[in-house]
């Protein structure tokens, strides 16, 4: 259960009772500070003045239409007219073995939304670098809990297989075929060398590049040879996007790729559309859509620019094909967009654009969850040594490299396989959740010392945190089912860990309607931290009465449950020993 939003409603009602207007927000919050209550209601200053109120007065008479039933013993209000509310202990003791007794934690199933997510979408003519990291695993971690909760998910991975670029990589693998070079396929298994040489050859020769924009016109046209060479040349890029994701543990499949390519047949609709709605305009041969909404800082207004005068499209025509779609054939409630925060102005334009011509139901909520640039420890866009782009695949090689040692100093009894899988789960683990704990609107440093460190909000430190909870059930040798003692919280340590753990569900609420799993991963380090001060506080295997035993047992048990289940959603495997 939410146990925010359900004191929320409660004491929106009761203001309404006490005068105020329907809709008069309750803002109800975790208390900052454990002598404010567990939670506080913030809006009743806000709901006074507007009635002209005394604030302090009016909470006195809401108070009195506030019914908590047994959820709270004491509701007071402070300062200039806050509410505070405590919890009662048996109240959460109730609710928390409600918890242990599904096997989906209680949390509510809301009204179940179609929700298009568009993540990683890596362009295809380069391997995928660092630059495609935080997509990938941010999208990943929210399509994982809109799934836990019931939503039905379609991911997009919106691939860039269809550009100029292509012409001149056919161009060199024609060149290549041509001179009866056997390795070709070979020198395709690293993109990286592959694209670097056909660029060359572009930059270098006259012919070739002129070769290669006949090939991009041919390609557009649909010329089966140069089709069969696109598709082979995308086979092999796709096949090393995979290895990554499977390396990543993330949930896509060749399923979810739907590239740009897949819109070129819409794209002349979406122009003859755009004219017969007189939205386009054109300026100096191309066509564009001007908004008002879109201004230069000089006050002229920006264009959206929906075809070249070459007759070429655009990255936003292909976009306004996908909402496009996204609408009419997937039929969302909501389409996420987890792409770099430097495109903030082509989603807002395209969205305003999608909107204003009806390609898309007003209903349908279009989401940029942008994100920050991932630097490195000088500060600046993570490069390599040299200046040159880091390839993910080397970069989470290292990682598990890194891991490996780190894990084999610490431990030595463990053989060879299990290092090996201990350090894929702690180096890959790490990669993710640091950048996962930030939130994602903001940039981060990416350090290996960091984020292998097992002190701080790191995954090891959560991997290992796990591992020590799930050892008590091991070194007690007890099934967690056959506790059958009640949960009773008598100790403050106790009331806390419990209210922590029921605030799970409100925790992965604000992650999918915000995009932002840094609140998750936030909210685990602070239940490993609250599970410690419990441990250090109440004896568990070592209490004297079998029955407080049982109880404390049972917080463990679901602790390490929650905990698994949270990184799980993070898309981050734990171990049961490291
Ligand atoms: N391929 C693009 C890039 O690497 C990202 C595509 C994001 N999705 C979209 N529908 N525009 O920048």
């Amino acid at each position: 259960m939410n146990i925010q939003a359900l004191l929320n409603d409660k004491v929106a009602a009761a203001m309404v009772a006490a005068g105020a207007p329907e809709g008069t927000p309750a803002a109800v919050r975790q208390s900052a500070r454990p002598e404010f209550g567990d939670y506080q209601a913030n809006g009743v200053m806000g709901a006074a003045k507007r009635m002209g109120q005394n604030p302090r007065a009016f909470a006195e008479t809401l108070l009195g239409h506030l019914d908590l039933g047994d959820m709270a013993d004491k509701v007071e209000i402070a300062g200039p007219g806050f509410i505070n509310i405590h919890l009662k202990a048996d109240w959460l003791a109730v609710q928390a073995e409600q918890a242990l007794s599904d096997d989906h934690l209680a949390v509510t199933r809301p009204a179940p939304q179609k929700v298009v997510v568009d993540y990683s979408s890596p362009n295809l003519a380069k391997e995928m670098h660092v630059g495609h990291l935080r997509s990938t695993i941010i999208g990943d971690a929210v399509v994982r809990t809109l799934e836990f909760l019931g939503h039905q998910v379609v991911r997009q991975n919106h691939v860039g297989d269809w550009g100029t670029q292509f012409g001149m990589l056919l161009a060199y693998l024609e060149k290549l075929k041509a001179e009866g070079k056997d390795q070709a396929a070979m020198e395709l298994s690293d993109l990286e060398v592959f694209y670097r040489a056909a660029k060359q050859c572009f930059d270098e020769s006259p012919d070739f590049a002129t070769r290669a924009r006949e090939l991009v016109v041919k390609l557009q046209g649909g010329d089966e040879d140069c089709l069969k060479m696109w598709r082979e040349f995308n086979e092999i890029s796709l096949s090393h996007c995979h290895e990554v994701y499977q390396k990543l543990n993330v949930s896509l499949t060749r399923n979810d790729v739907m590239g740009e390519s897949a819109y070129n047949a819409d794209l002349a609709q979406v122009v003859a559309d755009l004219d017969q709605q007189g939205l386009l305009v054109e300026d100096q041969g191309a066509k564009c859509v001007f908004l008002d909404e879109f201004k230069n800082k000089d006050g002229s207004i920006l264009p959206i620019i929906i075809q070249k005068a070459d007759g070429g499209y655009l990255y936003a025509t292909t976009d306004l094909a996908a909402m496009r779609h996204r609408d009419r054939v997937l039929k969302a409630d909501r389409a996420l967009y987890f792409v770099d925060q430097r495109q903030a102005l082509h989603f807002k334009q395209v969205f305003a654009l999608a909107h204003k011509a009806g390609f898309v139901r007003d209903e349908l909520s279009l989401e940029h969850m942008g994100f920050g640039t991932m630097n490195g420890e000088d500060g600046r866009p993570f490069k390599t040594r040299s200046g040159g782009t880091v390839k993910l695949i080397d970069l989470l090689v290292e990682a598990e490299d890194k891991a490996y040692q780190l894990v084999k100093e610490r431990n030595s009894d463990f053989d060879e396989a299990e290092l090996r899988e201990i350090a894929h789960a702690v180096g890959i683990g790490a990669v993710k959740y640091a950048d996962l704990s930030k939130h994602r609107s903001s940039d981060y440093i990416f350090s290996f010392d960091a984020m292998l460190s097992f002190e701080g909000n790191t995954a090891p430190y959560m991997l290992y945190a796990y591992t020590r909870v799930a050892s008590i059930f091991r070194k007690a040798g007890i099934e967690a089912q056959s506790l059958a003692a009640p949960l009773v919280l008598a100790e403050p340590q106790e009331k806390a860990l419990a209210q922590k753990l029921l605030q799970f569900e409100e925790t992965i609420d604000s992650v999918v309607r915000e995009g932002a799993p840094h609140y998750l991963c936030l909210y685990l380090f602070e239940l490993a931290g609250l599970f410690s001060g419990f441990y250090e506080a109440c004896p568990i295997l070592s209490a004297e009465d079998q029955g407080v035993r049982d109880s404390r047992l049972k917080l463990a048990h679901l602790t390490a449950r929650t905990l698994k289940l949270g990184l799980d959603l993070l898309g981050i495997k734990t171990l049961e020993r490291m």
